[in-house]
């Protein structure tokens, strides 16, 4: 029963003091976040794993390859501990090193690896946060970078400066979202399918190619459409309609607003009151906005309730597992990156850290 889960996590969070930090990503649902000693979007969580040397466990309330990114940044003797080792992502199950590796050696086979006379490679690799670890050692041993939603123009910004063009994966709306937002034009960001030989194109549409786009999407934001933005205007003309960049390109051109899960949280906080929102992004973070601005009309763009099925999956009996564990002098379901590649990610992940958000 939740009263006794309750007091069971409480008890053993009060006998573990400050040996625990508890991170929570901000689409977890409240049975989770109220044990968070902080809530964020991934690039903030990625920061806090780094900001508390004094713990002597990180226990992480979100999806497998955050836990990695935060075992890439904690310290080496500080296990990153993921309460439900179910808990993935289908997106970054999208893309995986071999197929990386035979899109790498097709784009190297088109564009050849010299630099041009400003010194800029062919492709610079990017990869979002949602990606497995040794994809992230790709990018970093290839003279790439990490990205998230909140500092992707950035990242894209700090890639176009080093190379030619970007192999951005594995979320493609992400990836293109972006780029058409910094004058990238979109016949220039072929979508690359992983199954196919040069991905389904032909040579001469790699060529002229700005961004190579992975074909990865969300399953949640996928879900969001033009349709229910023309519904939520039906019903209030005045609503500020919100959505995440991993929606699809046509979502976010019919939208008000496009912006991170960090983006949609500052609009909010900064909102007058009375303001009406439809926002489109994952439902805990939604419903949690309205809970905290209740002088705020807030609705999520999917009138069919939309939770990530994988962050779902931190239930608090895990949680009171894996903290009842530590108790007992136990590491459960502790995420390690392997060493083979974790030198590499960590490059990609302190460039990203180092362009900041
Ligand atoms: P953020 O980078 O905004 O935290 O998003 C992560 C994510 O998985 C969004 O679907
Ligand atoms: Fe992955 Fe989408 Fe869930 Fe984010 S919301 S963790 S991208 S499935």
């Amino acid at each position: 029963p939740a009263d006794e889960l309750d007091r069971r996590i409480r008890t053993a969070r009060q006998t573990l003091g400050s040996r625990v930090t508890i991170l929570g990503h901000a689409y977890q649902r409240d049975e989770i976040v109220q044990y968070a000693d902080f809530v964020g979007d991934s690039f903030q969580l990625a920061q806090q794993s780094q900001q508390h040397p004094e713990a002597e466990f990180v226990v992480f309330c979100g999806v497998h390859f955050m836990a990695e990114t935060a075992d890439l940044l904690t310290t080496d003797d500080q296990p990153v501990i993921l309460p439900n080792l179910a808990a993935g992502c289908s997106m970054a199950d999208m893309a995986d090193i071999d197929a990386v590796q035979a899109c790498w050696e097709q784009l190297e086979a088109v564009y050849g690896t010299e630099p041009d006379a400003d010194g800029r490679v062919p492709v610079i690799p990017v990869t979002y946060m949602n990606s497995a670890a040794n994809l992230k050692g790709f990018c970093g041993e290839h003279g790439g970078i990490v990205c998230t939603s909140s500092n992707a123009r950035e990242v894209l910004e700090w890639a176009f400066e080093r190379g030619q063009r970007v192999l951005f994966f594995p979320d493609q709306h992400l990836g293109r979202n972006t780029a058409k937002a910094m004058g990238v034009d979109v016949a220039d960001m072929p979508l690359w399918d992983p199954r196919k030989p040069r991905g389904g194109n032909s040579e001469e549409s790699l060529r002229d190619a700005r961004v190579v786009l992975w074909r990865g999407w969300c399953s949640v934001h996928q879900r969001f459409t033009v349709d229910q933005i023309a519904q939520a205007r039906a019903k209030n003309p005045d609503v500020r309609v919100i959505v995440h960049p991993e929606c699809p390109m046509e979502v976010v051109d019919a939208a008000d607003e496009a912006g991170s899960t960090r983006y949609i949280q500052l609009a909010i906080d900064a909102a007058q009151p009375g303001e009406a929102f439809a926002v489109g992004t994952e439902i805990n973070m939604v419903r949690r906005l309205a809970d905290t601005r209740p002088d705020l009309t807030i609705e999520c763009l999917d009138p069919v309730v939309c939770p990530c099925s994988t962050m779902y999956r931190i239930h608090p009996a895990y949680l009171a597992w894996v903290l009842e564990s530590l108790v007992e002098g136990r590491v459960v379901n502790q995420v390690s990156v392997d060493p083979v590649v974790a030198g590499h990610a960590r490059t990609a992940v302190e460039r990203m850290l180092a362009v900041g958000a």
